[in-house]
């Protein structure tokens, strides 16, 4: 690595973070702010140090060669899905990601996509927007009260454990998750709420959960982990929430559900085929959409291009980058 090494920003990021990164770093940022193609992708890992991208960018196996000369991916957010990490790792590239900053705003986010599903509250918007609106009546557009009913947490990590606490003491509601291995909390701050109940399977919270909530990451395994027969196993009065990643859903079989009302409703933030989303899917009333914004607050999204900024100082100084990536 060069005496000023070089840095490729491959988004548009809040200005006081650029303006960090240009202060520190022999550094190029994307002004036009269009996804880099595969193309350009591979011409920045062969010609730059360090590359702080996005989950817009594929980072696929064909991109890695021997003449990768990058060696640090510091990533702009938690989930590193869009890097396929084995080829990092043979071609010796050191991941590292933002965790703990996004982790109330993205919460923020799913409570907000239960209320809008249980309260239709999206729906009310268009309702009163498109002239429908005829004024108050009592049996008008009723929704069902969040209050006394049962969330269940798939992946109880910080953000899963966060949205669990906000909603057992701001809605009322009981928790129980499911999470495939016993979960270490270091700060007993980031806990779940008391009385949070761990089943054993994803398949008995799908059964129990009035509203179900995913946060868990996306991996080879966790691909479509809700399908269309894990759908089915949700009552007709549940509802699916996901700020995690799109593609953790079967997007076509969730369509099904919603359209079919097998499932009450649901609420999403982020799509298997992101930005595309199942033409189908943007027509339901029963579906909350939200274009990818669970970290997207000015406060959060600086304290990520900082984080990644640490991660970037600490590799150049020749530590480890206290959010390397390593599984
Ligand atoms: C995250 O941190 O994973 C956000 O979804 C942005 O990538």
């Amino acid at each position: 690595m060069t005496a000023r090494p070089t840095v490729v920003v491959t988004r548009k990021l809040p200005p006081t973070v650029e303006a960090a990164i240009a202060e520190r770093y022999d550094a190029k940022f994307n002004r036009t702010d269009i996804a880099l193609t595969p193309e350009q992708m591979q011409h920045v890992l062969r010609t730059t140090d360090i590359v702080l991208c996005t989950v817009t960018d594929k980072i696929t196996g064909e991109l890695f060669d021997s003449r990768v000369e990058t060696r640090l991916l510091a990533n702009f957010g938690v989930g590193v899905n869009h890097i396929d990490r084995a080829a990092a790792r043979k071609y010796g590239v050191t991941i590292s990601n933002t965790p703990d900053v996004l982790t109330d705003d993205t919460a923020d986010i799913a409570l907000a996509l239960i209320l809008m599903s249980m309260r239709r509250l999206g729906e009310g918007e268009r309702h009163l927007r498109n002239g429908s609106w005829s004024g108050w009546r009592p049996t008008h557009m009723m929704g069902r009260s969040p209050h006394g009913k049962t969330l269940g947490v798939i992946g109880y990590g910080r953000i899963g454990r966060a949205l669990a606490r906000q909603a057992a003491s701001a809605l009322g509601m009981h928790v129980i998750y499911y999470a495939p291995r016993d979960v270490r909390i270091d700060d007993p701050s980031t806990a779940g709420p008391e009385g949070a109940e761990r089943v054993d399977s994803i398949e008995t919270l799908l059964v129990r959960a009035d509203v179900v909530s995913l946060h868990c990451p996306s991996t080879p395994e966790t691909r479509h982990l809700i399908n269309a027969e894990r759908l089915a196993m949700m009552g007709p009065k549940s509802y699916l929430v996901n700020t995690a990643r799109g593609d953790i859903v079967d997007e076509y079989a969730l369509t099904a559900a919603l359209r079919d009302r097998t499932i009450a409703g649901a609420g999403l933030d982020v799509y298997e085929w992101e930005p595309t989303v199942v033409a189908e899917l943007r027509d339901l009333e029963n579906a909350v959409l939200l274009p990818h914004m669970g970290s997207g607050t000015i406060e959060t999204r600086t304290a990520m291009g900082m984080r990644a900024l640490a991660n970037i100082d600490a590799f150049v100084s020749g530590q480890q980058p206290p959010d390397r990536v390593d599984f």
